[in-house]
Formats: structure tokens, sequence, C-alpha cells
């Protein structure tokens, strides 16, 4: 029954049950950890194949004949910027293969435009007086993280089902010379799970922007992490941003970091023929190049876009199974109480939950006294703050199937006292 249709009466004698149950679960002394999205120890044992193939000098030659035991190749193995290209849909010549961790290379992107500006900046960004990034939220924490550290102010701009509410950052960019760019995650994004509609993705790429080096850090990290068969459809943002010639606003970035290893995979970036030739030079100062060998055991194991997509498969069935514990757990012990809501998302590697306004802090708060680790509520917003307090990023992957439906409990329970202590005016523990 909804808590918002309960009697005064009927609430206390709810909270005494859930106080108790809470007193339970406390008891346990549970050490579980819903907060960071990274893959289970089952998903890691999926890419055991490119840790035992055997791998000889020999086998380090290419086709090409480009030693990869060697210097050089700053652009990535040409067999990899192909992987990338097929999976992507981006051209082999606009991405450079480089590194284990995409977000090192979107903190590259601003730090160079921090130092040096960006082909059309009239001076480098850290000149302008006042500089500001739009972030949509709930976001990405590391996203808003990077740009704050550099000075920039945090625009916090609402995300809806379709992706940001373009109405308000159309007007903002437009009127505004200091906003200098707009974190996107536009496939399954982190932690809505929402994937841009095509307007979204046409308006980004149309719509004028008051500062003339305007950027979209479009980072891709969940473009091939479907969990349904058929998984959501993205426009290409290049073929857009080309009939409006504004290819060099995008900025584009992915990483096999949750297809293979976390932190020991592959990372792209992709921008137009024109970023590239600028970047090229004054990246290149920083490597002579990138670790060919692990691209060559990436290559050896994924071989190409079919046998990957195949790879993913596999996870998307761990996965699935991780969202559906966690979400039959919420269902179950929240779904007829009127006073949260969850995403189901058709992919990517969270579940993003809205408590009752005022409530997210306190849940968080519970959880961890229950031995539950929850990402701290505000995190998916902009310094940190929710204005209604409300949003919870939860990371299914992690715990053993188990230990969710614990960490599971414990969050139900917690919203429910959360709440109910709203709702009475009062606090349990
Ligand atoms: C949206 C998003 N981008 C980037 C990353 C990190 O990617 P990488 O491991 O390639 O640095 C994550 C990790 O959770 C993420 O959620």
């Amino acid at each position: 029954m909804s808590y918002l249709t309960m009697s005064g009466i009927a609430l206390e004698n709810e909270y005494e049950k859930e106080r108790a149950k809470f007193s339970a679960l406390m008891a346990q002394n549970l050490q579980l950890d819903l907060s960071r999205g990274k893959p289970s120890v089952e998903q890691l044992d999926l890419s055991e194949g490119m840790l035992s193939a055997p791998l000889t000098g020999e086998d380090c030659i290419t086709e090409e004949g480009i030693d990869c035991r060697n210097y050089g190749l700053y652009e990535g193995l040409p067999q990899m910027r192909r992987l990338f290209s097929e999976l992507t849909g981006v051209p082999e010549a606009q991405i450079l293969v480089a590194g284990n961790s995409s977000l090192a290379l979107m903190y590259d992107t601003i730090s160079r435009a921090m130092i040096f500006g960006l082909a059309p900046s009239p001076r480098p960004w850290c000149f302008e007086e006042k500089r500001k990034f739009i972030c949509p939220a709930p976001g990405y924490d590391r996203h808003f993280a990077i740009t704050q550290r550099f000075g920039f102010e945090l625009i916090t701009v609402d995300m809806t089902d379709t992706g940001p509410d373009m109405d308000t950052v159309e007007r903002l960019v437009a009127e505004d010379p200091t906003i200098k760019g707009i974190w996107c995650v536009p496939m399954y994004a982190n932690p809505t799970g929402v994937t841009y509609s095509d307007e979204t993705v046409r308006r980004l790429a149309k719509m004028k922007t008051a500062a003339p080096d305007f950027i979209i850090m479009w980072d891709n990290a969940y473009s091939i992490h479907d969990l349904d068969a058929d998984g959501d459809k993205l426009l290409d943002i290049f073929s857009e941003a080309e009939k409006y010639g504004t290819e060099d606003r995008i900025f584009y970035y992915t990483s096999f970091s949750k297809v293979t290893y976390a932190g020991a995979a592959v990372a792209m970036m992709a921008m137009s023929i024109n970023n590239i030739n600028i970047m090229r030079p004054i990246q290149a100062v920083r490597t002579i190049g990138y670790d060919k060998i692990n691209q060559l055991r990436h290559l050896l194991f994924l071989k190409d876009a079919e046998t990957t997509r195949a790879h993913m498969k596999k996870h998307a069935k761990i996965v699935l199974r991780k969202f559906r514990i966690l979400y039959d757990v919420l269902q179950k012990e929240l779904g007829d109480k009127g006073i949260a809501e969850w995403t189901n998302p058709r992919g990517g590697y969270f579940i993003s939950m809205n408590t009752m306004d005022g409530c997210a802090k306190r849940t968080c708060e519970l959880c961890q006294m229950a031995g539950v680790i929850l990402t701290p509520a505000g995190a998916t917003f902009p310094y940190g703050i929710d204005p209604r307090d409300r949003n919870l990023r939860l990371a299914p992957t992690y715990p053993v199937d188990e230990e969710l439906v614990k960490a599971g409990q414990v969050l139900a329970c917690a919203t429910k006292l959360a709440t109910l202590e709203k709702l009475l005016q009062k606090r349990a523990f």
C-alpha cells in the first residue's frame, strides 16, 4: 500500500516494523558495495583467453610489418583503428587509439584546450576570465570533476528521457560565449540509462553557439553494452555535424574497459580531420607511442566487430541477471509504496533511483550504517549537490548474486525508513 495514502497510525506501525527489520539487518554486520560500476569477477573471467593466449616475438610483427615491441605508431595499430571504426561507424582516419583510459583522453582534451586553445579559440581557455561547462544531470561524477578541477563553472541542465533538455541547452549556448562545452554520455547514459533520441543528436549538431570553440564531449562509453537482443540505436553525430559544418565541435571517446579488463584495456578518441591535424603535433610530444602489445592482445582475442559483439552478449547475460536481481528486490519491497522510482535500462551499467524529495542522503546514511556502501547522494550532480536530494546511482554489476539480494533489501529498508522519518518528522537511528 502507498505510504502517501496511509493514516498517521498506519505509518507509525509501518515505521516500527521497518525499524525492527533494519536492526536485524544491522546485526548481520554486512560489508557490501553498490557504489562503483566495476565488472564482476565473472565478467573479467570472460576475457581469460586474452591472458592465456601465447604471444611470441613473431606474433608481434603485424601484416604491415610493424613490430609491436618497438616505439612508434602513435595513432595506434591500423587493425585496432579498423575495429573501433567498425564498432562505432566513425571513419578510421578520424580515430586515434591511445592508452588504456578514455577518461584520461577526455582530461587531455580539456587540458590541451586550457593550455593551447582549440582551432577557433581566440586564446587558450586558461586566459578566459570566466569559463563554464554544461553538465546534464544526473550524470557522471568524474566528468564533472574534470571541468571543476580546471576551474569551470558547472551548469546543471536536466536529463530527460531523450537526453539533455535541449530547449535549455540551445538557449544557454546561444547567448553565453563563456560556455565552452557540454558533457554527453549518449548511449545508456551513466546513470539514467537513457539513449539520446535522433532529434537530440541533430539539435546538438545543429545548434548555434556563442563560443566559436564550443565542444561536445561525446563519451560513448556504453556503445556496445546492450542488455536486450535489439539494442538502442544512436544517430551518428559526425554525419549529422557534417550537414551543418560543425564536425570540429565533436570529440568522441570510448574504450574496451568494460569489454575486457577495466583499467587494462584499450581506449580511443575520434575527432574531425581538422582537429586531428591540430592535436597531433601537440600530443605527439607527450609520447612516442602507446602500448601496442596490449592492442595486439586485444586484437587476437576480440578479432573483429562480430566476435566483439558476441563477447558482449556474454557480458549482457551476466549484467542482465544482476540488474534483474536488484530490480526484483526493489519491485517487491518498494513497488507499491509510492515513495521511489527506478530505471530499467536496456544497456549500460547503472540503475538510477529517485527517492521522495529530501530522502536520498538519509537513505545513503542508513545504508552505510547497515554496511552497504552507495555512491554518495548528490554525486550525480555538479558540485555533489542534488537540489532535490533524491537521486541515487546503483551499480549492480560487482557484487555476487547473494550479496546483491542483501544489498537490495538494505537499500529498500533504508529508503522506507528515510521516507517514514520524513513523513513522521522523526529520526529512527
Ligand atoms: C560514462 C563513463 N565514461 C568513462 C568511464 C571510464 O572509462 P575508461 O575506463 O575508459 O577511462 C566510465 C566508467 O565508469 C563511465 O561510466
